[in-house]
């Protein structure tokens, strides 16, 4: 079979689907469940239609489209990713993963092949934890590793829940029917740009990630003394901001030196009360993200960080909270599902490189109900996560390829 990408078609629906954004271009901003989400998940699902796929979607809005094989009572193959984006982020996180999927599933259809396996494109609700503060809340239910009843309840910062929020947007069945069973998908593989620079570095076409890193996140709340910014004079104050600056420069400094350059640490949220200039900060709430490719060294770092808590409170005299919002372990990725990615790249004479990915993706909790990879693909600077976030055309064309390959040696 000789698949070719039509580049141009990819090129231009990621084009319009960066169109549905909250931002002005050439920054992404799209909240889950924000009527610009919903507009483009509409767009992504008419493409589905198009190509000929059967769409479905479960209770918490993930969206299945499904090209169904000479065999559709076996275990399906699963791709995809998700097209939420956080504040001010670019075009090509997730949405390559997804439209390239799909484009994947076209190419291989217009190269006549016919999968024995039926292979389905999944669009994950919420993989970025802006509205309710976990990420990949659509893949945790979907592997059952995120319990029903707390889900159902998590609130965003106006208070309203992820269930009225499923209610408001047209996704009202129990969440308990979200979970897929062991075997459901034989294998799941998710293309996605690297957000990192090793393969632009390197100059390598592609990176076949062997593992995705164990992220955790906590929510801390300090409580100090609010009061008049001229009349309370420096001795005597118990500021909350200050004591919460003191908390994110020990997280920098925990993950610094917990011994290995794989660990990561941010203080990516810090919500100041009362939020005026001429007011002592009484209260302010933090969110903090730690990662490491090793579980053991990044919960060593969580509890050096709530050491730190501790003594910033005492010594402050404040009360300092904390929570954990979620703590994954890492996963490994399959060795099959690595290998045809491989040999896929190789068919083509792209360089590719084993890799760890030190993002979290769905597929990390994909791989709690099947064997999973993921295929990266350079992103200029290794940027992310903001509006000058850049993925060329040929690298694209590139991820979708091998993706293509590799989804039609697993369904054939
Ligand atoms: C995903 O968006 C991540 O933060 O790794
Ligand atoms: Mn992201
Ligand atoms: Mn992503």
């Amino acid at each position: 079979m000789n698949l070719k990408i039509n580049t141009a078609q990819l090129s231009g629906e990621l084009e319009t689907l960066a169109g549905f954004s909250d931002a002005p271009a050439p920054a992404v901003t799209r909240v889950v469940f924000s009527e610009t989400d919903l507009r483009a998940r509409r767009y992504v699902k008419e493409l589905c239609s198009a190509a000929g796929l059967t769409v479905r979607e479960d209770a918490v809005g993930n969206t299945f489209a499904r090209w169904l094989g000479r065999e559709p009572g076996l275990p399906a193959i699963g791709t995809g990713s998700h097209i939420d984006a956080i504040p001010n982020a670019g075009r090509y996180d997730g949405t390559v993963g997804v439209l390239g999927g799909l484009e994947a599933i076209r190419a291989l259809q217009r190269g006549g092949f016919q999968p024995r396996r039926s292979i389905e494109l999944v669009l994950f609700t919420s993989e970025e934890p802006t509205r309710f503060g976990i990420g990949c809340l659509g893949s945790r239910l979907l592997s059952g590793t995120l319990d029903v009843a707390k889900a159902g309840g998590l609130k965003d910062k106006e208070g309203k829940s992820l269930d009225e929020w499923r209610k408001a947007t047209g996704f009202t069945g129990d969440l308990r029917s979200v979970a897929l069973l062991q075997g459901h998908y034989h294998g799941f593989v998710e293309l996605h740009i690297e957000q990192g620079p090793l393969l632009e570095q390197h100059g390598t076409a592609l990176g076949v990630v062997t593992a995705i890193a164990a992220p955790a996140s906590l929510r801390i709340w300090v409580e100090g003394e609010g009061g008049h910014a001229g009349a309370v004079l420096m001795p005597g104050r118990r500021d909350a901001l200050c004591a919460a600056a003191e908390i994110a420069l020990a997280v920098e400094a925990a993950a610094k030196n917990s011994g290995a350059v794989d660990t990561v640490g941010t203080a990516g949220v810090c919500d100041v009360f009362p939020g005026a200039i001429n007011s002592i900060p009484v209260r302010v709430r933090l969110e903090i993200d730690v990662r490491d490719t090793d579980q053991a060294r990044r919960d060593a770092v969580l509890a050096r960080i709530q050491a730190s808590c501790d003594e910033i409170a005492g010594r402050r005299q404040v009360t300092i909270r904390t929570e954990m919002i979620n703590a994954d372990p890492p996963a490994t990725c399959d060795q099959q599902i690595v290998a045809a990615l491989a040999t896929g790249a190789a068919k083509h004479h792209l360089s590719c490189e084993y890799m760890v990915s030190r993002a979290y993706h769905d597929s990390l909790f994909m791989a709690r109900i099947a064997p999973v990879a993921m295929l990266f693909i350079p992103c200029r600077g290794g940027f992310s996560h903001r509006p000058d976030e850049f993925a060329s055309s040929e690298a694209i064309m590139h991820g979708t390829l091998g993706l293509a390959e590799a989804l039609g040696e697993l369904a054939a």
